[in-house]
């Protein structure tokens, strides 16, 4: 595990030497086994709103976004979890909209203590090594679709069984991003 001083340190070194190193988008999140089970519940749901829809295999539950990293800050970054809380049961069954990003999404109504605890658990080991958590409350959701509009369409509940970590790096690529898997960890 690489302490803030390393970090710093990492930095200088790549500043002195006028090369800023590469960075990488890269985030902790859960993705599902089924993503087809969520895009199944929520087409009509996503149709309505009109907006961009998130392609099945991006689908995802973003726990912890980090930013654009340099390759020591995600070494030390893959070097905090595994934060075990085992296993658990996620039921998403409300669709909600953030007027100001228009993002289009699903969550649970009531998030299971160890989502909780698996997110909380996650920063603190971040915090540790030097990574600042952005204020404000822990939202769970998974986005739908972007740059659309708030629907009010009832939604048949998803079951998913969330078993394993991710840390994910977000790709740009030619329409849109590609999520690829950096690591992964079971929970
Ligand atoms: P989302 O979880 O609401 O979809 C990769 O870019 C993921 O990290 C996306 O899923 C995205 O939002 C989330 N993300 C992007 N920028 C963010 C930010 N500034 N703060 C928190 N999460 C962010």
């Amino acid at each position: 595990m690489r302490c803030r001083a390393c970090l710093r340190a990492c930095r200088q070194v790549a500043e002195a030497a006028g090369s800023e190193p590469l960075r990488r988008r890269v985030f902790f999140g859960l993705k599902p086994d089924a993503p087809e089970a969520i895009i199944k519940a929520t087409r009509r749901a996503v149709r309505a709103g009109g907006g961009r829809p998130v392609k099945p295999e991006n689908l995802h539950l973003t726990l912890a976004f980090l930013g654009a990293l340099a390759p020591a800050e995600v070494a030390a970054a893959a070097a905090v979890p595994p934060v075990s809380v085992g296993p658990f049961e996620l039921e998403l069954d409300r669709l909600g909209f953030f007027a100001r990003s228009r993002v289009l999404w699903l969550a649970p109504s009531v998030p299971p203590a160890e989502l909780l605890e698996l997110e909380r658990g996650l920063w603190a080991g971040l915090e540790a090594v030097g990574f600042t958590r952005e204020r404000g409350l822990f939202r769970p959701h998974v986005t739908l679709a972007r740059k659309g509009a708030a629907v009010a369409e009832p939604i048949k509940p998803v079951q998913w069984r969330a078993h394993k970590l991710c840390l994910f790096e977000s790709l740009p690529i030619e329409r849109g991003v590609r999520y690829a898997r950096l690591d992964v960890w079971p929970l």
